[in-house]
């Protein structure tokens, strides 16, 4: 039954496509006309008076084309795959060649990313080519989510600075890149209410000592302690083994508005930094640990 329904839309498309071609070529060749001799025939319309439509046939140039155009869609459908499971001649895929263009291309570059994951961490970040191929490889696979400039956006973290969710050691940082990281910040709105994480909220910016409303952070205090402090610290500064992010610097991954905190409480949050270890291999993501960490050393450690 499935064989029968694979090569029925197999022979549905090679009959369709064949016969469309086919009849084009009759078909043009009957309206091609004959040159006229003498005066054109006009179609009888006429606009503005003088403005007459001729029924001249094609010019050989066009009527050409037309025929040329049918003729490489036949040699081009017997070359390559286009009808139905039909392989074509040269038997090309889009797979093969992709297959081979990566493999000439691992041929040329993997001895050198091979030669760069011999070197630690800390001194490759030092080394300038190195950080040049870096940071294209980090313009083709991270730029996406954090940047062309590696500053990030709201939910994607600023990798230029020297505030980390999992830590800034080269280590850490490349634990991040090849496994990838999965945040898990519940949502609090069903056990706080809306009355209830504002208090939160509001106990949050007093840490940080930020403008509050003192009643709002007093209330806030108890609930903080019974249900937050487990992964953001008993102070709010947070805990990088489980990406809790400091709740009193001023730095946000979210954002620091009081709407915008109350927001994450309510709703959680669960930003994902996907694991590129099978996608780009130990190699590439040790340079690209090297990268992310010779941006972050441009600041002073505060
Ligand atoms: C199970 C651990 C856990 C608990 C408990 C928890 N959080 Fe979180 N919280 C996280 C993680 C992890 C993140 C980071 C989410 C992300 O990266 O997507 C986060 C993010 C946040 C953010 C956003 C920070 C930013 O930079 O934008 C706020 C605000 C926050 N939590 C407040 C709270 C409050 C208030 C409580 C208690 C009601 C709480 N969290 C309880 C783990 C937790
Ligand atoms: C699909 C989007 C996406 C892509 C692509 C991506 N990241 Fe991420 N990355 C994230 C998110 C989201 C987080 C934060 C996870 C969280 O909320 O805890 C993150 C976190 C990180 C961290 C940890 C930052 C910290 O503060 O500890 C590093 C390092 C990192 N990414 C580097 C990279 C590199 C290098 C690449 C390219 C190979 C990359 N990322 C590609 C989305 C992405």
């Amino acid at each position: 039954m499935a064989d029968f329904v694979n090569d029925y839309w197999h022979w549905f498309i090679v009959i369709v496509s064949l016969v469309s071609i086919l009849i084009l070529f009759p078909f043009i060749y009957m309206n091609r006309g004959n040159r006229p001799s003498g005066d054109p025939e006009t179609m009888g319309h006429v606009w503005d008076d003088d403005l007459e439509e001729y029924n001249n046939p094609l010019p050989g140039w066009w009527f050409n084309m037309f025929v040329i155009t049918l003729i490489f869609g036949l040699i081009y459908l017997a070359l390559y795959p286009g009808l139905g499971h039909y392989q074509g001649l040269l038997n090309w895929s889009s797979k093969g060649q992709y297959d081979e263009e990566m493999s000439v291309a691992a041929e040329t570059f993997d001895p050198l990313f091979d030669n760069y994951a011999l070197v630690d961490i800390r001194t490759l970040s030092t080394n300038e080519s190195a950080m040049k191929t870096g940071e294209r490889l980090f313009a083709n696979y991270c730029a996406g989510c954090h940047g062309s400039d590696a500053r990030g956006a709201k939910g994607f973290p600023n990798l230029r600075d020297n505030n980390w969710l999992y830590g800034g050691e080269p280590e850490q940082i490349r634990i991040s890149i090849l496994d990838g990281r999965v945040a898990v910040m519940p949502a609090w709105g069903p056990a706080l209410g809306e009355e209830g994480a504002a208090n939160v909220a509001n106990y949050l910016l007093q840490l940080g000592n930020r403008e509050h409303d003192k009643t709002k952070a007093g209330a806030g205090l108890q609930q903080y302690q019974q249900f937050c402090t487990a992964c953001h610290g008993v102070d709010g500064t947070g805990n990088q083994a489980l990406g809790a992010p400091n709740l009193v610097d001023r730095t946000w991954l979210y954002g620091g508005s009081l709407e915008t905190i109350m927001e994450s409480i309510m709703n959680g949050r669960a930003g994902v930094m996907p694991a590129h270890k099978d996608f780009l291999g130990e190699e590439r993501v040790h340079l690209l640990s090297a990268y992310v960490y010779s941006l972050s050393q441009e600041f002073e450690q505060d």
